[in-house]
């Protein structure tokens, strides 16, 4: 048992007080012209059909009370159109291996029922198909990327789906298509040949999916894939650094654009613990996984860099996010989970971690959009907020398409309980008009840090931020306070001679923009 009295408690706080202030982190912004471009999909979504992300979420239907255009709310359109969203990976998710396109396009009174048999079991109308996903796509100005059925489908009903969504005309599929009112095909590159093959995409082993996925890329398109898909294989599940192995080595570089890789942050698997009521302990056990999320991208990265060193082939983290218990009294299979400002740091931290991998990670797709899992959206009725999530990736997608600026730096500490993560992350990137954003987050839970960046001799006058940050480590946005936790202007920012010095508060992300 620990026993303080309250002479150590004064002493630990003078002590961390005087840390602070004498040693603040020194961070060096290089620029360097072989730098990779961040890429604007890192800051991509993901809307599956499970919960209610779609159905009840998006998507209330065209008759609703709820203002909505064509059956989508206006008021999440209007949210991810702030965000700029990027892309949104849809249906699935292991909904993906279960779900048959041809169900859901026609006459929605004609479409057939189906079960969603990995998400409560509860019956859908396939009223939201792929016109709907599409055209909503459009609307909001994002990249669709579609995760088509491997487990359960054939590569006739494959490919017969890029033929109905990609083919001018002249074909049976886009002959339909124009039959249900959509003459001109959609634009779209993004393509994933399953989802979580390893697991509910088929229990396949890496070989054997390996094989499949090669099959299915040969029909997707022809001997020179003039239709510019960019094929992603389902990736691994975590440090499954054997899966990456077999797909690199045993599929032929021109049948593949994108492995994918998901891994989500938690206390325990099988002991997720609430998404507001939780300890410091299990705050600190979530930062652990979220922050290994650099290790897999480093590993899986070298693992890619081996059978691809010229770097063609993208690696694609479309699942990441925070995993918890389901809030009390909601259906187990439809994952909805509240979101703290545990989030905000979960998210904060992965960006950086995109960020900072972005020669090799070219995508990234936050689970889930609304009502599932980190969300950036939660709906109630006809009221909707914005969670911490969302305003950090608002916050941060100035990154999109910006020219990294590499970092160095060593990282203060946060502990707990003798264990030590680094508390401090960071990422910097250029934008094509010449200003720089730097995005920091602390995730320790009770100290401030002083951070010193060097900018050196970039061409910058001055600087403003803003921050999100909270009283309590478990604030969130609840229906009646919608706006306890939004971003703020950053008041203290010194900027002299090329050094930019600002104090980050325990568990808070900022960014700093100089112009
Ligand atoms: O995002 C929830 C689920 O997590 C997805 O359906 C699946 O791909 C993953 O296991």
């Amino acid at each position: 048992m620990k026993i303080f009295n309250y002479s150590t408690v004064v002493l630990a706080l003078l002590c961390s007080v005087a840390i602070s202030a004498q040693e603040p982190v020194q961070v060096t912004v290089n620029e360097d012209a072989e730098a990779p471009m961040i890429s604007k999909h890192i800051y991509g979504h993901f809307s599956e059909h499970l919960g209610r992300c779609i159905y009840g979420g998006l998507y209330v239907g065209e008759e609703s009370m709820v203002p909505n255009t064509a059956g989508v709310r206006n008021d999440i359109i209007e949210a991810l159109k702030e965000l700029k969203i990027p892309n949104l990976r849809w249906p699935g998710g292991c909904f993906a291996d279960t779900y048959h396109w041809k169900d859901g396009v026609g006459p929605k009174s004609e479409r057939p029922t189906m079960i969603n048999r990995w998400w409560g079991g509860v019956t859908e109308d396939n009223s939201f198909g792929t016109h709907d996903f599409l055209n909503l796509c459009e609307t909001l100005g994002a990249e669709p990327y579609l995760a088509a059925n491997v487990g359960s489908s054939t590569v006739k009903e494959f490919t017969e789906y890029v033929e109905y969504v990609l083919h001018q005309g002249g074909s049976p599929m886009a002959e339909w298509r124009k039959e249900n009112g959509r003459e001109e095909p959609w634009n779209v590159k993004y393509w994933g040949v399953g989802n979580e093959m390893w697991g509910c995409g088929g229990n396949m082993t890496a070989e054997h999916y390996a094989n499949i996925y090669r099959q299915y890329a040969t029909f997707m398109t022809d001997w020179t894939n003039s239709d510019g898909i960019f094929r992603i294989a389902s990736g691994a599940n975590v440090d499954d650094y054997h899966w990456t192995e077999v797909l690199m080595r045993d599929i032929p570089k021109h049948l593949i654009e994108g492995v994918a890789l998901h891994s989500y942050s938690f206390v325990e698997w099988n002991e997720k613990g609430s998404s507001i009521d939780y300890s410091e302990e299990e705050y600190f056990s979530t930062m652990k996984t979220a922050l290994k999320m650099d290790t897999l991208v480093t590993k899986h990265s070298a693992i890619m860099d081996k059978y691809d060193p010229d770097n063609t082939i993208a690696l694609v983290v479309d699942e990441w996010g925070g995993w918890y218990d389901v809030m009390e009294g909601t259906n187990p299979g439809f994952l909805y989970q509240q979101n703290t400002m545990r989030d905000a740091m979960i998210a904060g931290i992965s960006l950086n971690i995109f960020n900072n991998h972005a020669r090799r990670v070219k995508m990234a797709n936050l689970a889930q959009t609304v009502n599932v899992l980190q969300a950036v959206v939660l709906t109630e009725d006809e009221k909707m907020l914005l969670t911490p999530t969302y305003h950090v990736m608002k916050m941060y997608n100035v990154h999109q398409d910006a020219q990294l600026l590499p970092v160095d730096f060593d990282s203060p500490t946060y502990g707990f309980e003798g264990e030590e993560l680094p508390a401090i992350s960071i990422s910097a990137s250029k934008t094509e008009a010449g200003e720089i954003n730097v995005s920091l987050v602390n995730i320790d839970a009770h100290k401030s840090h002083t951070v010193k960046l060097n900018l050196g001799d970039m061409d910058v006058k001055d600087f403003s931020g803003t921050i999100l940050s909270s009283d309590d480590l478990q604030d969130h946005n609840t229906f009646d306070e919608p706006e306890k936790i939004t971003p703020k202007e950053l008041k203290k920012v010194k900027f002299r001679k090329g050094m930019l010095e600002v104090e980050v508060p325990p568990f808070s992300v900022m960014v700093l923009t100089g112009k």
